[in-house]
């Protein structure tokens, strides 16, 4: 039995490839498959090693993780006769009773984020009813090789997306409103946007080794009426508190809406 089939070659499925090669996978466990760009196909193999096919039998492999655009998802599997492999779709809005009832196996939908190939990810996973204890583990490791993750459902889902794959560009924006203070001052663009980007990827660090409310947090750095103290004053009198809950709703709204219209 082969390891791991990626069934589609797109960004998502190179970053999930890129982060468990880096976790040490090895790359000849893999086998990637698209169905029209084969020259992206045959890059992939050259650049990272991994093995490719153009036909495959989905049940010569141990997981089979479909990273189609959604659409694809469920024609693809009610295609195939599925015997064996533990089957994992990274597709938004399908959801894991639908594989299983296409499939007749049990079936875990995967939400990654891009930071996987950098084995920074933050993976949603929501387990079908057919799966068991081993089905579960399984695939909670696999994505654990490649960032953390969290058990989600069909309540949580939409907030989930919206909190690990929307906000990077949250963070993305913040990133551009801050640097150009630092350009004012002097520092060329690449070194200010990584002093601020290390400064925000070292507070991530932190937050996720704490159990302390942000407040307490907030209070280390901030002493009363020094310059921490006096900047945090500016976003809670302009109510950034709001703006990024807001923002995070609309996200997590927009998701709902659009499962709504698939
Ligand atoms: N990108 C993200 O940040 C992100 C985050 C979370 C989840 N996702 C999910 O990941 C999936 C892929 O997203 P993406 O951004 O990687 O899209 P993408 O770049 O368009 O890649 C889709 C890949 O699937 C292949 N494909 C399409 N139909 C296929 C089929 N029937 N059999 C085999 N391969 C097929 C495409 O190649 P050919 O056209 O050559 O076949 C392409 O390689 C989507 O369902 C998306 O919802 C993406």
């Amino acid at each position: 039995m082969k390891n791991l089939l990626m069934v589609g070659a797109g960004s998502m499925s190179e970053a999930l490839v890129r982060g468990w090669i880096d976790s040490g996978i090895a790359p000849t466990d893999i086998t990637m498959t698209n169905r029209s760009d084969r020259e992206r196909l045959y890059a992939l193999k050259d650049e990272l090693g991994v093995q490719i096919v153009e036909e495959e039998n989905v049940n010569d492999y141990e997981i089979v993780v479909l990273a189609m655009q959604p659409d694809g998802v469920i024609p693809y599997v009610e295609a195939n006769t599925w015997e064996t492999p533990l089957l994992i779709s990274v597709a938004a809005h399908i959801e894991p009773h639908q594989l299983e009832a296409a499939s007749g196996l049990p079936a875990v939908c995967a939400m990654p984020n891009t930071p996987v190939a950098y084995r920074s990810g933050m993976t949603g996973l929501w387990f079908g009813p057919e799966t068991d204890e081993t089905d579960r583990a399984k695939a909670t490791a696999l994505f654990e090789r490649v960032g953390r993750t969290a058990v989600t459902d069909a309540k949580s889902m939409s907030a989930f997306m919206a909190a690990a794959g929307c906000s990077p560009a949250f963070f993305y924006e913040i990133v551009g409103a801050m640097t150009p203070v630092l350009t004012e001052a002097g520092f060329d663009q690449d070194t200010a946007r990584q002093i601020v980007a290390q400064a925000m990827k070292g507070s991530a660090e932190l937050l996720s080794h704490e159990s302390r409310e942000t407040d307490e947090l907030i209070a280390d750095v901030a002493a009363p009426g020094g310059p921490t103290d006096r900047g945090v004053g500016v976003l809670r009198k302009r109510d950034l508190a709001d703006v990024m809950a807001s923002a995070l709703r609309e996200s997590a709204k927009e998701d709902h809406e659009s499962i709504e219209k698939a």
